[in-house]
């Protein structure tokens, strides 16, 4: 038998840290999501992209402006993708495995519908986790290189979520927070984040 020394829980340090994984945007954006939600029901939306049981469509980028004008400054200082604006739609009983994404550094999420679904970051070397606590009509950036999982037990689950042009190379999660900051100031009356 291999003797191990014995684990005192307590001193574990939380190696995992939350706003390293995702930020709170401070703005209520409830008009932008009652716009969303509508536009994900509308049965006649076109759906693309079928991938771990999620599928994605793109929404209008001037009216998302038009409804908020914290995504018309983000789109300002980091601009949004050509069709990177949309809504992503994810099948009851459908999981998300473990991952990163592909070439996104930040995104901008946020929950617009989901009846018993999480999404959890995941730090792989220290088996620990941060719970990616989405509350209604806040908008958040979120760090796609932390890997992360969705589990969707019921209903559809809808986020609304923005892929900006520069990609995690150019624009990792970090230096975007601080461009945020740095822009932010500059208006010296906006305060997105801290
Ligand atoms: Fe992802």
């Amino acid at each position: 038998m291999i003797k191990r020394e014995p684990i005192v829980a307590s001193s574990r340090e939380i190696l995992i840290k939350q706003d390293d994984c995702y930020r709170e945007i401070n703005a209520d954006a409830s008009d932008l999501a009652a716009y969303a939600l509508t536009e994900a029901k509308d049965p006649e939306r076109k759906w693309y992209g079928r991938y771990h049981g999620m599928t994605v469509s793109p929404l209008n980028k001037e009216k998302v402006f038009s409804l908020s004008p914290e995504m018309a400054f983000i789109n300002s200082i980091a601009p949004f993708a050509e069709f990177g604006v949309g809504v992503a739609k994810m099948e009851c009983h459908h999981h998300y495995r473990l991952h990163t994404d592909w070439d996104r550094g930040p995104g901008i999420n946020m929950l617009l519908q989901s009846q018993n679904s999480f999404c959890a970051f995941v730090d792989i070397d220290s088996d620990q986790t941060v719970h990616m606590n989405y509350q209604p009509n806040k908008l958040y950036v979120f760090n796609t290189q932390v890997p992360h999982t969705i589990f969707n037990f019921e209903g559809e689950r809808f986020l609304l979520t923005v892929e900006f042009e520069e990609h995690k190379q150019v624009m990792p999660y970090q230096g975007f927070l601080k461009r945020l900051r740095r822009e932010q100031k500059l208006t010296g009356s906006l305060s997105l984040i801290e």
